[in-house]
């Protein structure tokens, strides 16, 4: 099956795409991830991802869509694919769809995390992934046995350059704005599920797998 999560920042859709790639084996594909790679580029492609990523917009959709769209097509011949991060608006999303169908391919499900907005703030702010691996942390939800190591790893942790109060304001602003259209436009397809991730961890991920097991 091929998936996307929808939800504000912090909803947990990076949290749980990675347990839906453990566990049922789909390949986690993650604009944010791919846009922080190509942000470190000291290239014209670099620069301009940066500026628009420290700020919390978006990046241009022709950019995003390119990126995004070769890797899927990497990865459409395994178990399916779970998509994080994109698509972010009705432009994205008709590009993702017709990128997929002249591959023979289709989203079969696409599940909205819900969550207040109080909720995902306060976890955005206490986000911190690992340099080496990319595993997220959570410093009240779920710390790393040793301060500022990874568990699986031993890899240095950070904080993301837009978990800054001012970027998570515009992130979230963003978010609003776009998500309605996302939602209707999945919704008249009859393919969306909502979830409610203001719950512990596993409690979301078992609700997700509850969906996507269900027959398409
Ligand atoms: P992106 O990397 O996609 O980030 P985001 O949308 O800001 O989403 P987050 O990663 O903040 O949230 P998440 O839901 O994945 O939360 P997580 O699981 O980590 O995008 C970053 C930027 O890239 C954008 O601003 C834009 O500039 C650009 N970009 C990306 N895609 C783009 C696109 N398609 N088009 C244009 N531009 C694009 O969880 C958050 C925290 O909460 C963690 O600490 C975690 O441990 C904790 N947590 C998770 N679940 C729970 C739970 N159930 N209970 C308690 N704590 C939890
Ligand atoms: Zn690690």
């Amino acid at each position: 099956v091929n998936v996307i999560l929808l939800g504000p920042q912090g909803s947990g859709k990076g949290t749980q795409a990675a347990e839906l790639e453990t566990r049922l084996g789909l390949r986690h594909i993650a604009s944010g991830d791919l846009l922080r790679e190509a942000r470190e580029l000291d290239t014209p492609l670099g620069r301009l991802v940066k500026k628009y990523y420290d700020a919390g917009e978006l990046v241009p959709d022709d950019v995003v869509i390119e990126l995004i769209v070769q890797e899927i097509n990497k990865h459409l011949n395994g178990q399916g694919v779970v998509l994080d991060g994109f698509p972010r608006n009705v432009t994205q999303a008709q590009a993702l769809d017709k990128a997929l169908a002249s591959n023979g391919s289709q989203i079969d499900k696409v599940v909205e995390l819900v969550a207040p907005l109080e909720v995902v703030k306060k976890r955005l702010t206490g986000r911190l992934i690992c340099r080496t691996c990319g595993a997220v942390y959570n410093l009240e939800t779920k710390p790393p046995k040793v301060p500022g190591k990874c568990d699986l790893d031993g890899g240095e942790l950070y904080q993301r350059p837009d978990d800054t109060p001012e970027a998570i304001e515009k992130r979230l602003q963003v978010w609003a704005k776009e998500n309605e259209g996302l939602v209707n436009y999945y919704q008249s397809r009859g393919i969306l599920y909502k979830v409610d991730a203001n719950k512990p961890v596993e409690q979301v991920t078992q609700d997700i797998m509850t969906i996507l097991k269900r027959d398409l």
